[in-house]
């Protein structure tokens, strides 16, 4: 009985899977990074996911590349000195108040940008993929980032955020190899660049931290490939570098302004996959958590959509990391960073106290968003000052429970040598996370606004670097959803 019934449900789902797979929607503008003309930006975004001081000559932190592609040549849209633009500096249709304000004349220079490099399309234009990097290193004596969204002032400087002084929060040297044809037919550019202000990439990147994007392809067939660099040093040791699909408006993962990107819908759970080849060449050493993926949105504790007031906006997120090295800090004798409960693709609830039943080695670590009301003890609330707004975030690990959405389920797949072609249920998978919500409150629509692939290195004790080529990137939905 048990057997047939089993096969039933296997049949069932094979039948619903193929339906989606033949009849699936691209959400995103440029499905599987195949279009020749490319549509690409940069971030840089501080500690709080702000500008904070622009690096010296390099302008305000966002950068695009885009161009048109036909007969053999490229029609770029965005100018060197487009990519230059600093605070100060005016620009088509910048706001008054935007134009002294480093934080404010990033994003409206992004929504620039992205006017540039619009692509009409349905449901709506797109603009491009996005290159986010992020400094890890925080002054607390700068007073620049909030605390759950709450502006605060200045505190002492402890060990527990990395900051070598004045300065520590600075944005980077930014080196932009405009897209162009190389020789044997291969299409080519890069941003590439290092925090250390003073030393420059001249000597050479030992003893300073480094990142790279090098995208390439061959024009008319395939995808385009994304390889990837990041390096840490004594002076930064904590880093992030990941390429984004992030919506097309809206507020992104982790971003409360306006932002632009590939989106055209944002997907939502339990209805989307993620399709991506993913091949790593250097892991970036044991405090790199390696991202495949991470899922970022934005709703409120009583789960009403974010409308940007950071007070009662949470950011949540969800990662896989893949690197064997990272431990699952969740376990029976550390219950307050595993979440309240575990569901199974049967939809069986497990309390994270079934010490016979919860997956422990399956989550990293799960915090819980520092302004929710009604937290469970024992309880570990999320890092307060890296996002502009409270967050949440369940962080899980390669484990059996996931091999049914198609994610890593043992230690070590994915990871450097195994190179792969992934097609992730990243909707059933969300649809079956617990997130925080007020007691008796309309459970959130899980809408994404943001997916990426990448790395943190998190603080690491020595220079590490981390190499990886990301391609084929896609996100589909079913073609009735
Ligand atoms: C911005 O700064 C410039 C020069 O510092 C000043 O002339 C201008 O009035 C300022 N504009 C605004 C809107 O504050
Ligand atoms: C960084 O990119 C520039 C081109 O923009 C290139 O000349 C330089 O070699 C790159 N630096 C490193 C260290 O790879
Ligand atoms: C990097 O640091 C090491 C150890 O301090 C030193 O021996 C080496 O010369 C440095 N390399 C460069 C290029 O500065
Ligand atoms: C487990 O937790 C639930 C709810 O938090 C509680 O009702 C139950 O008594 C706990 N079970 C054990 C064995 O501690």
């Amino acid at each position: 009985m048990e057997a047939k019934l089993s096969l039933l449900v296997f049949v069932l789902g094979t039948m619903i899977c193929c339906s989606f797979c033949n009849a699936s929607v691209s959400l995103v503008g440029d499905p599987g990074m195949r279009r020749d003309g490319l549509r690409v930006a940069f971030e840089g975004w501080n500690f709080c996911n702000e500008v904070g001081g622009e690096a010296p000559g390099m302008g305000s932190p966002r950068a695009a590349d885009c161009f048109d592609y036909s007969s053999s040549s490229l029609n770029h849209l965005v100018s060197e000195d487009d990519n230059k633009l600093g605070v100060g500096k005016p620009f088509p249709g910048i706001s008054p108040s935007a134009l002294n304000n480093t934080d404010l004349y990033a994003m409206e220079k992004e929504l620039f940008l992205a006017s540039l490099c619009e692509v009409a399309d349905k449901p709506t234009p797109w603009h491009f993929w996005m290159v986010m990097l992020k400094n890890g290193n925080f002054d607390t004596k700068s007073g620049l980032c909030p605390e759950n969204g709450k502006k605060t002032g200045p505190f002492p400087r402890t060990g527990r955020f990395p900051c070598f002084g004045t300065g520590c929060m600075n944005q980077p040297l930014l080196y932009h190899q405009q897209t162009a044809v190389l020789g044997g037919d291969r299409l080519r550019g890069s941003f590439n660049g290092t925090y250390e202000l003073d030393a420059g990439l001249g000597g050479g990147i030992d003893n300073i931290s480094f990142y790279e994007v090098v995208w390439e392809k061959k024009p008319g067939s395939g995808s385009w490939s994304f390889s990837h660099r990041l390096k840490t040093s004594k002076k930064y040791p904590w880093l992030m570098l990941y390429l984004r699909a992030d919506a097309t408006r809206g507020f992104s993962g982790g971003y409360h302004y306006q932002t632009r990107g590939m989106l055209k819908s944002p997907p939502e759970s339990p209805n989307f996959k993620v399709k991506l080849s993913l091949d790593i060449k250097s892991g970036g050493g044991p405090k790199s958590q390696f991202y495949l993926i991470d899922i970022g949105s934005c709703w409120k504790n009583d789960g009403s959509p974010c409308n940007g007031d950071v007070l009662t906006d949470v950011t949540r997120y969800c990662e896989m990391i893949i690197n064997p090295e990272t431990p699952a800090w969740c376990s029976p004798t550390n219950l307050n960073a595993c979440p309240p409960y575990h569901i199974t693709p049967q939809d069986k609830k497990i309390l994270r106290n079934d010490t016979a039943n919860f997956p422990y080695s399956a989550y990293h670590y799960y915090c819980s968003p520092g302004n929710a009301k009604h937290l469970k003890q024992p309880v570990s609330t999320c890092d307060p000052y890296s996002n502009p707004q409270a967050q949440e975030i369940v962080q899980i690990l390669p484990h059996p429970i996931w091999a049914d959405y198609g994610y890593p389920s043992k230690k070590g797949e994915g990871w450097v040598g195994d190179g792969r072609t992934w097609e992730l249920d990243v909707g059933g998978l969300s649809s079956r996370l617990y997130f925080y919500q007020d007691p008796g409150t309309t459970p959130a629509r899980r809408i994404w606004s943001s997916i990426d692939v990448g790395t943190e290195i998190f603080i690491s004790d020595k220079d590490e670097i981390a190499e990886w080529t990301l391609s084929d990137f896609d996100v589909l939905a079913p073609a009735s959803h």
